[in-house]
C-alpha cells in the first residue's frame, strides 16, 4: 500500500499528478508542539525514547501535512555507536570532547557490531510506521562519511572544518581509514533501518561543499558510492551533498533515485548536469520569511522550472527555528495545489 505513495513514485521516476513535498528539519523547533517536548526532555532522551521520537516525527505530518515523514534522530548517533562521546550543547550544537587525531584513536573505534547499539532507532522506526499506518512513507537517514568525519576530527561545528580537512591532506591514508570505518558502520546501520521499515534513505553530506571538486572525488564520493551500492537494491536513495553541485554529473552517473540540491544552482542547470535522476530541493529556507503570497508564487515558479515529473519539492537546507508555521503551510499548500499549465 505504501508503495503507491506519491513520494516513492516520484523517486522511482514514475508519473505523478503533482510533485510530492517534504522539508528538511520539518520536525523541530519552529513547531510549538516540539518546543513543549524540548522543555521536558533533553535532546538525547528525545531521540533515544521511541515513543518521543515517534511523536516528534509525526508532529509535522499532522500540523503542516508533507508527503513524507523523516525519522526524528541525528546523524551523530554513528560516532556514538563507534564509542565516541557526543554532547549536544544548548544554543551551540554538537560537541565531541575526544576528537580523532592519531592512528591509535582510529584503531580504538568500535566497528564490528556497532550498529547493534542503535536498537532505539530501529524501535522508533517500527513504532513510527505503526503509528503512521500507511499515511505517508518514512525516510531514514545517515550522515555521509565525510560529514561524520568532519565532526569526529573537529569535535564541533565549524564554518571551515579546517582541522578535519587538514587531516585529509596531511595524512590521507589515516583519514581514509577513518572514512572507511564510518562507511562500514553506516552501511550496517542503514540496512537495519531499512529492515525496521524505512521506505527511503537520505544521505546528508552537509559539509562536502567545503571540498574542491578534486578532493570531493577523493574524500567523499567513494564512500557515498559504497553506501549507495550497498542499499540501492532495497530502497530508493537520495544523496544530498550540500554545496557540491560541481559533482552533479558524477553523482548522476551513480544513478541514485534522487539528488538533493541547495539553492545555489538553477533547476535548469541541475537538470542538464543530472538528467537521469529525480531532483529534490531547492527553496532557500530564508525565503520562508517572505509573505504568504510571495512564498506561494515563488514555490509555484520553482516547480515550473524543475518540471513536475521526477521532482520532489523541498528546501535547499534545513528549516530555521524562527520560521513561522504558517509559512511552512503556505509552501506545502503551493506544491499540493500545483497544476501543470
Ligand atoms: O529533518 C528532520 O526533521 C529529522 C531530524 C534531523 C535532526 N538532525 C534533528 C535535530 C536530521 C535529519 C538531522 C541531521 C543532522 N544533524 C545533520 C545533517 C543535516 C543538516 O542540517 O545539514 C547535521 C549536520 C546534524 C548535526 C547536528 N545536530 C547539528 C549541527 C545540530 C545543532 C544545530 C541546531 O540547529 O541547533 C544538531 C541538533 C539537532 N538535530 C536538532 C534537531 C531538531 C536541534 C536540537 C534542539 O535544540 O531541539
Amino acid at each position: 500500500m505504501s508503495k503507491e505513495h506519491l513520494f516513492l513514485r516520484a523517486l522511482r521516476g514514475e508519473q505523478v499528478e503533482r510533485p510530492p513535498v517534504w522539508l528538511m528539519r520539518q520536525a523541530g523547533r519552529y513547531l510549538p508542539e516540539y518546543m513543549e517536548l524540548k522543555r521536558k526532555y533533553d535532546f538525547f532522551t528525545r531521540i533515544r525514547t521511541p515513543e518521543l521520537a515517534t511523536e516528534i516525527t509525526i508532529q509535522p505530518i499532522d500540523i503542516v501535512g508533507p508527503d513524507a515523514a523523516i525519522l526524528f534522530s541525528d546523524i551523530l548517533v554513528i560516532p556514538e555507536a563507534m564509542g565516541v562521546e557526543v554532547q549536544m550543547i544548548a544554543g551551540k550544537g554538537p560537541y565531541l570532547p575526544k576528537t580523532m587525531q592519531t592512528k591509535e584513536d582510529i584503531d580504538n573505534l568500535r566497528v564490528k557490531d556497532a550498529e547493534f547499539d542503535l536498537q532505539y532507532v530501529y524501535d522508533a522506526i517500527r513504532l513510527t510506521k505503526q503509528e503512521l499506518a500507511g499515511r505517508v512513507p518514512l525516510i531514514g537517514f545517515a550522515g555521509a562519511p565525510f560529514t561524520i568525519f568532519c565532526y569526529m576530527v573537529e569535535g564541533e561545528g565549524s564554518k571551515t572544518f579546517s582541522k578535519a580537512k587538514s587531516l585529509c591532506f596531511a595524512e590521507p591514508a589515516l583519514a581514509k581509514s577513518l572514512l572507511s570505518k564510518i562507511t562500514d558502520v553506516t552501511i550496517a546501520y542503514l540496512l537495519k533501518k531499512i529492515e525496521a521499515g524505512a521506505d527511503a534513505i537520505q544521505v546528508f553530506d552537509s559539509w562536502s561543499g567545503l571540498l574542491s571538486p578534486h578532493d570531493f572525488m577523493e574524500f567523499s564520493f567513494p564512500y557515498l558510492q559504497r553506501i549507495h551500492d550497498a542499499i540501492r537494491s532495497k530502497v530508493p536513495v537520495i544523496l544530498f551533498p550540500k554545496g557540491s553541485d560541481y559533482a552533479l554529473k558524477e553523482l548522476n552517473d551513480l544513478n541514485p533515485a534522487a539528488i538533493g540540491l541547495d539553492w545555489t544552482i538553477s533547476p535548469k542547470k541541475a537538470r542538464q548536469l543530472a538528467p537521469d535522476v529525480t531532483l529534490q530541493g531547492n527553496f532557500d529556507p530564508s525565503k520562508l520569511y517572505m509573505s504568504r503570497e510571495e512564498i506561494m508564487r515563488q514555490t509555484t515558479d520553482m516547480i515550473h522550472q524543475f518540471g513536475m515529473q521526477r521532482y520532489v519539492a523541498n528546501l535547499g537546507h534545513g528549516m530555521m527555528p524562527t520560521i513561522p508555521v504558517d509559512s511552512v503551510k503556505a509552501f506545502i499548500e503551493a506544491v499540493k495545489s500545483y497544476e501543470e499549465l
